[in-house]
């Protein structure tokens, strides 16, 4: 195999080297994966303290946990779950969805983020997306809101927070509760104010591709504190009380006051998220730093579309999202991304929307054009990767594979 170029090449440069699709040298010799964790020693040790510990699970971890997030997001109250799934599970049922009720989200997210209305029975209203963001479009949100609506669920798709104040607008108007899903936006602000303490509920997760890993893991914050009480007794089965208070007020009475779940986040998972959380400040400068990187080096590449920041916003950038050009592109998103691939950048897509997938489709009876701009922008994503770990030769791969491959492509 031939030596590796790590120096970001012109476009003219890179348009003459063979891809590795055709049989050329890839840019590197091994694959970079789109998003990885970060695991540092403290953080095994302090996993390692807890398995020493008399508590491994519903222990004073939890509780430490809870606390720092709490104060690092400015929420009154932080609930952790099993994964960001059971968090928004949580957050749907602290709502009071329920059958016949709808909660209006956008097709552009992960499948999770609209099937938390379905555990509860209610029914998934989407609202298209605005074009540059690819957040939901309060102008559209405002259009689905019937005498049914009961929550509406904005997205801060790939760490970019939606319109907050014109949907927390609408749900005033209209009686309805704010469920933000923060899976991506872990450390974002919008408009000064951080994510977490902007809507009624904020849902994070801490799946290892995330800001902070646990693992799998979730949490929810509020400043409510009914929905406080109803979120920590939904993932303990619905139990008004947790083993470790009746251990120490020396009692065994508990009552079961609803049907809940064990969502329960343990000591163990909830050692390594107290120990990422101290790393989170300098994780989200690295990912700010590598966007800047890409957005610069991409801002003047034909047939490649950066992602787009709006005023007042400061994005977590948990996805760098580009998008192709198609018009200027002798490829399709499946030939760019198969080109990248052979490259070995890990490149993914994010998302197909949730209205095309096959449940959606027959339950709902969904179909091509109801949603056409996340419909569009699902024809051009390619993320690339991103995560905090990547040094700087992994960030000048990535840009000299993104030219080289655009370049070739290029009409
Ligand atoms: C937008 C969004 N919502 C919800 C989830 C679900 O989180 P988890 O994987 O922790 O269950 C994810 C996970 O990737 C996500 O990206």
């Amino acid at each position: 195999m031939t030596p590796v170029t790590h120096a970001p090449l012109s476009n003219e440069a890179a348009i003459h080297e063979p891809l590795a699709v055709d049989g050329g040298t890839p840019v590197r010799p091994t694959l970079l994966p789109y998003g990885r964790q970060s695991i540092a020693e403290v953080d095994i040790q302090a996993v390692v303290d807890v398995l020493r510990s008399d508590w491994l699970t519903t222990g004073p971890k939890v509780e430490e946990f809870e606390e720092a997030f709490a104060a690092r997001v400015g929420a009154k109250h932080a609930m952790s779950f099993s994964s960001g799934t059971a968090a928004l599970h949580a957050a749907a049922f602290a709502a009071d969805l329920k059958p016949g009720d709808e909660a209006i989200t956008t097709p552009m997210t992960f499948a999770a983020t609209a099937n938390c209305v379905l555990y509860q029975g209610a029914t998934p209203v989407f609202a298209d997306v605005s074009a540059d963001t690819l957040n939901i479009d309060p102008e559209k949100i405002s259009r689905r809101i019937t005498p049914f609506t009961r929550a509406i669920l904005p997205v801060a798709y790939a760490g970019h927070p939606a319109e907050m104040d014109a949907i927390l607008d609408l749900a005033s108007r209209n009686g309805l509760l704010v469920i933000e899903d923060a899976c991506h936006a872990l450390g974002a602000e919008y408009h000064g104010r951080r994510t977490g303490s902007v809507a009624d509920m904020t849902v994070f997760s801490f799946h290892p591709v995330k800001h902070l890993t646990t693992g799998e893991g979730g949490m929810v914050t509020t400043d409510r504190a009914d929905l406080a009480e109803t979120l920590r007794r939904f993932r303990n089965h619905g139990i008004s009380s947790d083993a470790r208070q009746r251990q120490s007020d020396g009692q065994w009475f508990y009552e079961m006051v609803l049907l809940g779940f064990n969502y329960r986040l343990t000591d163990i998972a909830c050692a390594l998220g107290l120990s990422q959380l101290k790393t989170l400040d300098e994780n989200l400068s690295r990912r700010r730093d590598i966007a800047a990187q890409y957005s610069e080096a991409f801002a003047n590449l034909p047939g490649i579309t950066p992602p787009a920041v709006r005023a007042e916003i400061s994005p977590a950038w948990h996805l760098y999202p580009i998008r192709l050009d198609l018009e200027k592109l002798s490829a399709n998103r499946a030939q760019f991304f198969r080109a990248l691939r052979a490259e070995n950048i890990g490149v993914n897509v994010h998302y197909i929307p949730v209205h095309r997938h096959p449940y959606y489709r027959d339950r709902f009876g969904f179909k091509a054009g109801d949603y056409p701009v996340a419909e569009d922008a699902y024809e051009r994503l390619i993320s690339l990767p991103m995560f905090h770990g990547m040094s700087d030769e992994d960030v000048s791969d990535v840009i000299h594979a993104v030219s080289k491959v655009a370049s070739h492509f290029r009409k």
